[in-house]
């Protein structure tokens, strides 16, 4: 099955930038095993990126939403900053990531807290991703904390973080969930090859669990958090890996090249 190669480039880049990879992606990326690669830049960027779609088959991706925009229902759920499922649609999107911890952390009481003032819960957010006849593609981030880990909840944090996804009532075409340690982002530490598969294959039978309906074919888990060349082919050959999510990593683009280029 092919796999999935994503680049998170958090809130980074600037036209330069984008011009200087792109010239080099495009020429050097060699995609043979056909992977879906997909580019999640900052959204003010989004246009400078979507340029060079055609030339190198790439998808794009938003990093958050929390709104649901000017052409909503009308609802209470319009905010000052933020983009709507509609315009990341209009600029050329068909993923968006979800939960990723940075944003859960950074605005708990807006999106994994108690509904407090306008914050939406993680719930309402996919549905507003899920909305309209062409929705976006949500990628579900989940992962537990470094306190978790050392306690040994990581798989009930794990479970609740996947209701949120498992008990809507519109469902994603695909589940795709990003496995991200909290401890693992940007740190240099990884989980070792056992519990990223162990990991992913809890994280596959805790959603058919709860939903029996669905095949394990309909779910796909990457796993994020500190890949770099060294350790991407050992981790995408791992059991139960769909593909990888890359912070860090993908912005020096000679080095994601090489990892989109890699002989899985
Ligand atoms: P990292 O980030 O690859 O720099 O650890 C991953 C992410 O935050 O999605």
């Amino acid at each position: 099955m092919k796999k999935i190669i994503a680049a998170n480039w958090k809130n980074n880049g600037d036209k330069k930038f984008i011009k200087n990879y792109f010239e080099y992606f495009s020429k050097n990326l060699n995609n043979t095993n056909k992977n879906e690669i997909i580019f999640f830049p900052p959204d003010l960027y989004m246009d400078q990126v979507d340029k060079y779609k055609k030339q190198s088959n790439f998808r794009l991706g938003g990093q958050t939403l929390n709104t649901a925009g000017s052409d909503s229902d009308g609802s209470d759920l319009v905010l000052t900053s933020g983009t709507s499922s509609e315009m990341y649609i209009d600029n050329g999107c068909s993923y968006i990531l979800i939960g990723h911890s940075e944003i859960r952390q950074f605005s708990n009481f807006l999106i994994d807290g108690p509904k407090m003032d306008r914050g939406l819960t993680e719930s309402e957010t996919i549905i507003l991703a899920l909305q309209g006849s062409d929705s976006l593609q949500v990628i579900f981030c989940v992962g537990e904390n470094e306190d978790d880990k050392n306690a040994g909840d990581t798989h009930t944090i794990l479970s609740e973080q996947l209701d949120d996804l498992c008990y809507l009532k519109v469902k994603p075409k695909k589940f795709i969930v990003a496995y991200e340690p909290v401890w693992a982002i940007g740190s240099g530490k990884i989980p070792t090859l056992e519990d990223i598969s162990f990991i992913h294959r809890f994280i596959k039978s805790s959603i058919l669990e709860k939903l029996s309906s669905l095949k394990e074919k309909d779910i796909m888990v990457l796993y994020g958090g500190s890949v770099n060349l060294k350790n991407a082919k050992d981790i995408l050959c791992a059991p139960h890996v769909d593909g990888v999510l890359i912070g860090g990593a993908s912005l020096k683009v000679k080095e994601f090249t090489s990892i989109c280029n890699l002989k899985i």
